[in-house]
């Protein structure tokens, strides 16, 4: 076993990695300024990659409810290096929205509540916004092997891809 999920908090019992990102971290996404960067917007626990072969590594986020002005607390987003790498994402408690766009700048989202599934197509950049007012916790997988890009995603104007 790989370990244990705790469908309430997001917490994982097993060899994972926690992070935390801020609202102060975050603020360049935001249209606005930030008036609490001391705000956590959502943590995260990851298996963490061993040995260089690639693998399938698993993850929960935990998305607080908040806002930045008129934005919603959301992740940070990103496309993947190697488009034919997708991912899958589990919602296991809470209520938000998958934000996708691709290189051509279509967007399209997906509702997310409780058990529903989503397959990301590598080709699309995702980030998460949480629509409710409880935390929204989802379990994600992806191969290692996928690659991050996050400043593409960045260089966007913010607050245009948030789900105002
Ligand atoms: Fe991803």
């Amino acid at each position: 076993m790989k370990g244990r999920v705790d469908f309430d908090t997001g917490a994982i019992h097993g060899e994972v990695v926690h992070a935390k990102r801020t609202a102060g971290e975050l603020a360049h996404l935001y249209a606005g300024p930030v008036e609490n960067p001391d705000a956590v917007v959502y943590e995260t626990h990851s298996e963490a990659p061993t040995g260089d072969e690639p693998q399938m590594l698993f993850a929960t986020t935990i998305l607080y409810p908040g806002r930045v002005g008129d934005e919603p607390f959301m992740t940070r987003g990103h496309f993947h290096i190697e488009p034919s790498r997708g991912e899958f994402m589990v919602t296991l408690r809470g209520t938000g929205a998958l934000l996708l766009r691709n290189r051509s700048g279509e967007d399209r989202a997906e509702m997310m509540a409780v058990g529903s599934i989503h397959q990301v197509d590598g080709q699309w950049a995702h980030r998460v916004i949480n629509t409710g007012d409880e935390p929204l916790v989802f379990l994600v997988t992806w191969m290692s092997d996928c690659g991050h890009d996050y400043a593409s995603v960045e260089a966007w104007p913010n607050g245009s891809w948030s789900g105002r």
